[in-house]
């Protein structure tokens, strides 16, 4: 159960990681490019912007291939079982689909007139998961390696570690509110 825990964690570390390097590295112009939507709202807001989208995918892509070498350095088998070429494009569909979620999770929160940065519990939490998992769901390396057992406790955790990471970006002060 342990190592389904941590395997689980190790799989979904390139879907997790995009929003991060999004919140580092993001700011300038918009996605929405500051347009409305028929509702009168923001299409997305101004927390959804190109160099976050961009330094998003590069930082889970990135990140995958680290955990791709760790494997490769420690003869772990999980995402190092397939080739390089395969494994990044892997990488690119996981990391891709987290950030396409959170700006779909962003586009909802905007249809229910809440404003940017206001908390959606948990759309904040998976938005970014089921889209993550919609993408890659093609992929030999999803079919594969993400099975049932895995995919219920990516739910299940999911939730608890962006409280936790969350909360320790607020009390590094990274955040402004610890959701
Ligand atoms: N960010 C970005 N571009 C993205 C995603 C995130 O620039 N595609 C940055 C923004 O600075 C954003 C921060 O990361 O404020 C936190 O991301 P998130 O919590 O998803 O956005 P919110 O500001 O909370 O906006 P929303 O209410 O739309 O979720
Ligand atoms: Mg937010």
């Amino acid at each position: 159960m342990f190592n389904l825990l941590i395997k689980t964690i190790w799989l979904m570390l390139p879907a997790y990681t995009p929003n991060n390097f999004a919140v580092l590295f993001g700011g300038g112009k918009p996605i929405d490019l500051g347009k409305k939507f028929i509702d009168g709202e923001r299409i997305l807001g101004d927390g959804k912007t190109f160099r976050g989208f961009f330094a998003g995918v590069l930082g889970g892509v990135a990140t995958g291939i680290i955990q791709y070498l760790i494997e490769k350095a420690f003869s772990i088998n999980i995402y190092a079982k397939y080739p390089f070429s395969v494994a990044i494009t892997f990488f690119i569909l996981f990391s891709t689909g987290s950030l396409i979620g959170d700006m779909f999770g962003s586009f909802v929160k905007r249809r229910f007139g809440i404003k940017r940065g206001e908390k959606a519990p948990i759309l904040d939490q998976i938005d970014f998961l089921i889209f993550a998992f919609l993408l890659a769901y093609f992929h030999p390396i999803f079919s594969e390696l993400f099975d049932i057992r895995i995919i219920v406790i990516a739910f299940i955790i999911t939730p608890i570690l962006h409280r936790i990471t969350n909360l320790i970006a607020y009390l590094l002060k990274l955040k402004d509110v610890p959701w």
